[in-house]
């Protein structure tokens, strides 16, 4: 495999959320396929900034799979065409010689594009803030090992706590619903002690602002678990619709 690609990219430019945006080609000879996606847009940025024009803006932190931030659109797929990879470890070896990418940012409305690529998930956090926590008495820290938990119960909040918060969840559901996102949290903090003391009351509030921030509802697509980088399962979603049915019942939700 040749060591370099030339490539057409077509990236959403957007000045700002009033802007109504166009896409914008760039010629990009010479992209080594050892690059990260991100790593070929900090190029481009370069060769933009060289030419006294505007960078493309787009999110990134950990560039290590953890943090959520670098979502966009590309070529049609959330995070792009591998499954269970976020942008920041995607690599240019997988795209052609000749290939034109097509990068846009999350279209939902409850995602403003702020600008370019970068789009605003306060909703996410209000929804976390309206349930995704768990009430601790202060004081020292309680021996690791002092509450036992079940190896399998354990196993699947831990994939649950997989989830990065990146929203391609919403950005693939026709629907625009977040409730993969919001299902991995409340999976994993309802399959532990620790998720106990709020259990009632955190689906009924995360599910209020859920609806608030104008995410969709749930129709049971897949395509949120299609796109997740982490391969959230929607499992968790049936175990959020039992607790939340339980929860508005009033009634005592039994662990499963
Ligand atoms: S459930 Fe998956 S797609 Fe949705 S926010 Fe979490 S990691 Fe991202
Ligand atoms: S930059 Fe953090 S997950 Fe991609």
């Amino acid at each position: 495999m040749s060591e370099t690609i030339h490539l057409n990219l077509r990236i959403w430019r957007q000045k700002n959320e009033g802007d109504k945006g166009r896409f914008e080609t760039y010629d990009m000879p010479g992209v080594s396929t050892h690059m990260s996606f991100l790593e070929m847009l900090d190029v481009l940025n370069d060769k933009l900034i060289k030419e006294n024009q505007d960078p493309v803006a787009f999110d990134h932190d950990c560039r290590e799979g953890i943090c959520g931030m670098c979502s966009m659109y590309i070529n049609g797929r959330a995070h792009g065409p591998l499954k269970g990879t976020t942008t920041c470890q995607l690599h240019m070896r997988h795209f052609q010689n000749g290939e034109t990418v097509t990068i846009e940012p999350w279209r939902a409305e409850a995602f403003p594009v702020i600008k370019d690529l970068v789009v605003d998930r306060t909703a996410f956090e209000k929804i976390i803030q309206a349930g995704g926590y768990i009430s601790v008495s202060t004081g020292n820290a309680v021996d690791a090992n002092a509450i036992p938990i079940e190896k399998a119960k354990s196993d699947e909040a831990f994939d649950a706590a997989a989830c990065i918060g990146c929203g391609a969840c919403v950005a693939a559901c026709k629907n625009a619903s977040a409730m993969l996102f919001m299902a991995a949290k409340v999976s994993q903090l309802a399959l532990l002690p620790q998720g106990d003391a709020e259990r009632k009351v955190r689906v009924l509030k995360m599910m209020e602002a859920h609806d608030d921030a104008g995410f969709g509802s749930c129709t049971n697509t897949g395509a949120c678990e299609a796109e997740c980088p982490k391969e959230i399962s929607i499992s968790h979603i049936a175990r959020f619709n039992r607790e939340y049915v339980m929860a508005s019942l009033g009634t005592e939700v039994t662990k499963k």
